[in-house]
């Protein structure tokens, strides 16, 4: 696992090191709340989707916060988190694997949970595995929610195909589950009540109990001033959909959260290079760890001037167009960050909400990939909180 060096508080880490490339700044004690947060809001297993953040030092510190279950995608993530967590269990959970990756997952990752959302995956799954002991867990498409991102649109079997591949599933004698994402980044409660509803009429009508009902990510973080319903609300919400039908006695529930799971925990120490009019210039951008930014539409992260020793700043605040450090015109952020209105050269702008889908996405593009990772002590500023 790479050295990540810890410091008390961001301005002390500003003084000492001075640094010209991005800072992404770890708070574990924010991980180990919203660990505990999710582990008594889902009377069930939680998984983290680690590919909304793959850094060994997170991964390390959800460990010790009692997230033992991890949600992949990939051989290579299995890998990554086999690597120095030997026991972490994976969960094999994207629809659509190549054979050698079901045999090596099983094989070398212990991997006993494979979702499937269509009969010829289930049908790979049979040939590959055979007979041996694992779980299927059949995803169902669910109607598009509020939510940035509607990832039922590339994945998931519609409710009358569900109820199919899940008589299969039962009729070959594997333990079952059904699962779904009501989408990233989502702002309804009730969307999960009503994908339980969903995923109950789908087991009501295959006539068969699942073993397992995964209710996945999608649970949301907070972008200011854009209201967020608080997570008690969506756990309220599963809890009591999850109670109502007799159909899920004896289910085990699972969440799988990416965003919501590591979303403040990380911030980004960004430096402003030049400042020209009502623009700034800083050293990352959207080829950078800010690429979210772009694909996912409307998010603007809450932002706070940093100059620990500089002068107090003056003036009101305003609204400054935000320029990527790459030689290309697209690299340009879609909102402009609302800073005081004297920000110049030299300044850094801490940035909250990074630790999903951030540096995870980085390129580096024109040569401008270098960062430096550390863990900061200090609690997260009441203006970058979720
Ligand atoms: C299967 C699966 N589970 C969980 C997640 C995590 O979603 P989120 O970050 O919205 O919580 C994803 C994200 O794409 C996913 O594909």
């Amino acid at each position: 696992m790479s050295e990540i060096v810890r410091f008390s508080d961001v301005d002390s880490m500003l003084r000492q090191l001075d640094p010209d490339d991005p800072v992404i700044c770890i708070r574990p004690e924010v991980l180990h709340a919203r660990s505990r947060c999710f582990r008594e809001g889902i009377p069930g297993r939680v998984l983290y989707a680690m590919k909304c953040n793959p850094e060994p030092f997170v991964l390390n510190t959800l460990y010790n916060a009692g997230i033992e279950n991890f949600d992949t995608a990939t051989l290579s993530e299995m890998e990554n988190i086999h690597a120095f967590l030997p026991k972490a269990r994976c969960y094999f959970h994207h629809p659509v694997k190549t054979r050698k990756a079901i045999l090596a997952a099983y094989l070398e990752h212990g991997v006993r949970d494979f979702v499937v959302d269509h009969a010829s995956e289930l049908a790979k799954l049979q040939e590959c595995l055979g007979a041996d002991d694992y779980t299927v867990h059949v995803r169902i498409k669910t109607p598009p929610s509020e939510s940035a991102i509607h990832l039922a649109a590339k994945f998931g079997a519609d409710p009358e195909s569900a109820v199919d591949l899940l008589r299969d599933v039962a009729r070959l004698g594997r333990s079952s589950g059904l699962a779904f994402h009501v989408g990233s980044q989502c702002r309804t409660p009730d969307a999960y009540r009503d994908a339980i509803r969903l995923a109950a009429s789908v087991a009501w009508a295959a006539d068969v109990r699942p073993d397992y009902l995964n209710v996945g990510g999608g649970f949301p973080v907070a972008y200011p001033p854009i209201p967020t319903p608080a997570l008690e609300r969506y756990f309220a919400a599963i809890r009591e959909a999850f109670a109502a039908d007799g159909i899920f006695a004896g289910t085990e529930l699972f969440a799988e959260p990416g965003r919501a799971l590591v979303g403040d925990a990380v911030s980004l120490i960004v430096r402003v290079q030049m400042r020209r009019d009502d623009a700034i210039y800083i050293n990352d951008g959207l080829y950078g760890a800010l690429m979210d930014l772009r694909l996912t539409p409307g998010l603007n992260p809450p932002v706070l001037l940093r100059r620990p020793d500089g002068p107090a700043p003056v003036g009101d605040k305003a609204d400054l167009l935000v320029y990527g450090p790459t030689c290309d015109a697209l690299d340009v952020l879609p909102l402009p960050w609302r800073l005081p209105a004297d920000v110049k050269e030299g300044d850094w702008i801490e940035v909250g909400q990074m630790g999903a889908y951030a540096t995870a996405f980085a390129t580096n593009f024109n040569g401008t990939r270098r960062e430096l990772r550390i863990a900061v002590d200090d609690p997260l500023p009441a203006v970058l909180a979720a």
